[in-house]
């Protein structure tokens, strides 16, 4: 008899999959039920390591479907919730705001409307855990502030409005309904199964295609960045330590500009790929600043270090390596989830021989 059913929505994205694997593997007194849409960032070969695992089960089904919730937690009685399903990328929130209206705001009360009915009466015992960024906060312009967990929200982009306004509505169920819950607030991730339109991947597989990096405007802007598997271990230590009610910070202390996070990563993989020194940066090129473009983000992650003994476990060069050598070790995936209509951003804008 497990000691817990938690249902993990997100669980074949980027951060939900390194969730799912610290959960079912640390875990084997737990059933883990991974919920995923499959959306163009979904990918079960994400958790081939794990899907056989006897405390694991994945359900494809879609959190703006409120009918389909309900008898999800009808079936499974579960005892908690950690909640990362989302639309995460700030240039489609751009072109396509009301997706991120849809899953982020409409599927996150969907989904606490039917943890609040299943656990009526019982809430002893049960957490909601959502998922968030600090992107919420806004963009930092005096480069001695960092966000702060008593920071007001100043969203900037329809991404961190919709993820802002997600926030909310968890406290507002917290404060009018008394459920149980738990947020955090976390900083730019970076590592393996992360979907090449965010930076880092994108740069890694535009590289080793030898195609243009297209750096936004001036390449000056700033961003803290975490490995994901601390950020996983992160998410263990709240949910299961956290205070009900309470909102936690991660980052890294890692701020980056991200010309110099571009220039780092050709560097590497100069020497990666046998290319002579230069090679890669040749391929830099600036493009159209992104529209509302946040200026830095830094996190004061303090809170979790001093109040639940969480740190980062890697440093960054380190964290780097290990990203690189995947991304390198498994071009298959790449070229998998780049496969067929996808199109990334810069594409969609410079065209398709980019
Ligand atoms: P991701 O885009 O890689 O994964 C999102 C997952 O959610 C995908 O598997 C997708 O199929 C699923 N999904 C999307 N819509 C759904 C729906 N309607 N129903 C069910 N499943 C759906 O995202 P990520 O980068 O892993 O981010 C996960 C969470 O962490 C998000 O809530 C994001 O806001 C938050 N976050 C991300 C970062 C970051 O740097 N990536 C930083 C801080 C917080
Ligand atoms: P991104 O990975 O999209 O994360 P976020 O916008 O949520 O911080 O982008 C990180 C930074 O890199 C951001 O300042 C935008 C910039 N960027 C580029 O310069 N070029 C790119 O192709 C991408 C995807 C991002």
């Amino acid at each position: 008899m497990a000691t817990q059913t938690l249902l993990i929505t997100g669980g074949a994205g980027f951060i939900g999959s390194h969730v799912v694997r610290l959960f079912v593997k640390k875990y084997p007194d737990y059933q883990i039920v991974n919920l995923d849409k499959l959306t163009y960032a979904g990918n079960l070969e994400n958790l081939t390591d794990v899907e056989d695992a006897p405390n694991y089960t994945f359900v494809r089904g879609d959190i703006t479907d409120a009918a389909f919730l309900t008898e999800l937690f009808g079936q499974y009685q579960f005892t908690g919730v950690i909640h990362l399903a989302a639309e995460s990328h700030v240039d489609r929130s751009i072109t396509h705001p009301l997706e991120f209206v849809m899953t982020n705001v409409v599927g996150t009360v969907n989904l606490l409307n039917a943890a609040k009915a299943a656990w009526a009466g019982q809430m002893e015992g049960k957490r909601f855990y959502h998922v968030s960024t600090d992107e919420v906060y806004g963009s930092l312009h005096n480069p001695e502030d960092f966000f702060l967990e008593t920071t007001s929200y100043d969203p900037q982009s329809p991404y961190s409005a919709s993820k802002a306004s997600s926030d909310h509505f968890v406290r507002a169920y917290h404060n009018t309904y008394k459920l149980p819950m738990v947020i955090s607030n976390c900083s730019n991730n970076y590592g393996p199964n992360q979907f090449p339109e965010k930076l880092l991947p994108l740069m890694i597989r535009n590289i080793i295609n030898n195609k243009p990096l297209p750096v936004y405007g001036k390449g000056e802007n700033v961003r803290d960045w975490l490995y994901v598997v601390d950020h996983a271990r992160a998410i263990d230590i709240v949910y299961h330590k956290g205070q009900n009610g309470d909102t936690y910070n991660i980052g890294g202390f890692n701020e980056w500009r991200n010309i110099d996070i571009v220039h780092l990563l050709c560097k590497v993989m100069d020497e990666k790929l046998v290319r002579l020194p230069g090679e890669s940066a040749q391929l830099i090129t600036y493009v159209t600043d992104r529209a509302g473009h946040d200026l830095r983000y830094a996190i004061d992650a303090n809170k979790i270090m001093h109040e639940l003994g969480w740190e980062p476990s890697l440093q960054f060069e380190e964290g780097m390596n290990l990203t690189i050598d995947w991304y390198l070790a498994n071009k298959d995936w790449l070229d998998g989830v780049t496969s067929g209509s996808y199109l990334s951003y810069y594409e969609q804008q410079y065209g398709q021989q980019a």
